[in-house]
């Protein structure tokens, strides 16, 4: 079985990007741990990343068919900024019947009063927050029965 890792908008300048909130991996050492932690598991991962909302929600929406038909445990998803933002993936996420862990790099609750609020937390079977790019490993861990 497979897991789906999502990183959405401004994760693909990890690495560069204020390093002191997210450290100094870039997005493919983030995908080779994904990809380490799955080995370990014995699933498959498939690690993608856009900055487009919509592309966000068609992925959402194709993993809950890959779950529905047995091939897949769940999402990873790191939504970036659209988790303070997005109603819509809120709704394609329980639209899709997708077991998603949402996950953030940084700590959002010990940073600015605008990163507190999630739209994804209600629709998100838990949550990993402020533990670094460890948190992706975590988070493959809780899918795997
Ligand atoms: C983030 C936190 C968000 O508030 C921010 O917009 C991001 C990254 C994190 O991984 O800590 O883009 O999701």
């Amino acid at each position: 079985k497979k897991i789906l890792v999502i990183n959405g908008p401004n994760l693909n300048l990890l690495g560069t990007r204020e390093p002191e909130q997210y450290g100094r991996d870039t997005l493919a050492d983030v995908e080779r741990l994904c990809q380490e932690a799955g080995a370990k598991h014995g699933v498959e991962i498939e690690c993608r990343q856009s900055n487009h909302e919509g592309v966000l929600i068609d992925w959402i929406h194709e993993a809950g068919r890959e779950v529905a038909a047995g091939h897949m445990l769940g999402v990873v998803m790191n939504p970036g900024a659209y988790t303070h933002t997005s109603i819509a993936l809120h709704d394609a996420i329980k639209g899709a019947s997708v077991p998603l862990i949402e996950l953030h790099i940084s700590n959002v609750h010990a940073r600015e009063e605008f990163r507190h609020r999630s739209y994804i937390s209600p629709a998100a079977r838990g949550i990993i927050v402020g533990l670094g790019v460890k948190g992706y490993v975590l988070a493959i861990a809780a899918l795997v029965p």
